[in-house]
């Protein structure tokens, strides 16, 4: 008897269908861990992280140029720099660059100096 020359495509289709549930399966649970790890974080401090200013939350409008880690990008790595210098930057911008005057004001520069200034 002669081999079908289509089963080790159907076998190969069966693997990557398998992984692919596999994986999904994986991901829900990676979900619900990050989910209870999220809700741990926020009961310890009294629910201020679900505020308005979460520093965290608000760098993701700077990533885009400073790089996911803000360790640099196009723009330069912000990561660690003094908190008093990020919010005097956000606040009053830096001439002829992107970084245009009051990109973020009061709580939320604040906020979000503490934390880039928290990065290494
Ligand atoms: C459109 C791109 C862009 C975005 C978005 C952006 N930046 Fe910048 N940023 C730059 C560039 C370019 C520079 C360098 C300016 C220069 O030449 O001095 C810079 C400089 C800075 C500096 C000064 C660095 C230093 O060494 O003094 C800080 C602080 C800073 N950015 C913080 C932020 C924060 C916080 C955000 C998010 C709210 C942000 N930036 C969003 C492009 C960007």
């Amino acid at each position: 008897m002669k081999n079908n020359p289509i089963i080790p495509y159907i076998l190969i289709m069966a693997f990557g269908i398998g992984l692919i549930f596999f994986m999904s399966l994986e991901g829900v649970g990676n979900q619900e861990e990050i989910a209870a790890e999220h809700g741990e974080g926020a009961t310890e401090e009294g629910g201020e992280t679900a505020g308005a200013a979460d520093g965290e939350a608000l760098v993701s409008s700077c990533i885009g140029c400073h790089g996911g880690d803000l360790t640099g990008g196009m723009g330069p790595k912000i990561a660690g720099l003094d908190a008093e210098h990020i919010v005097d930057v956000l606040t009053n911008g830096i001439e002829g660059t992107p970084m245009t005057p009051g990109l973020k004001t009061g709580a939320e520069a604040e906020a979000i100096a503490e934390y880039i200034s928290s990065l290494k």
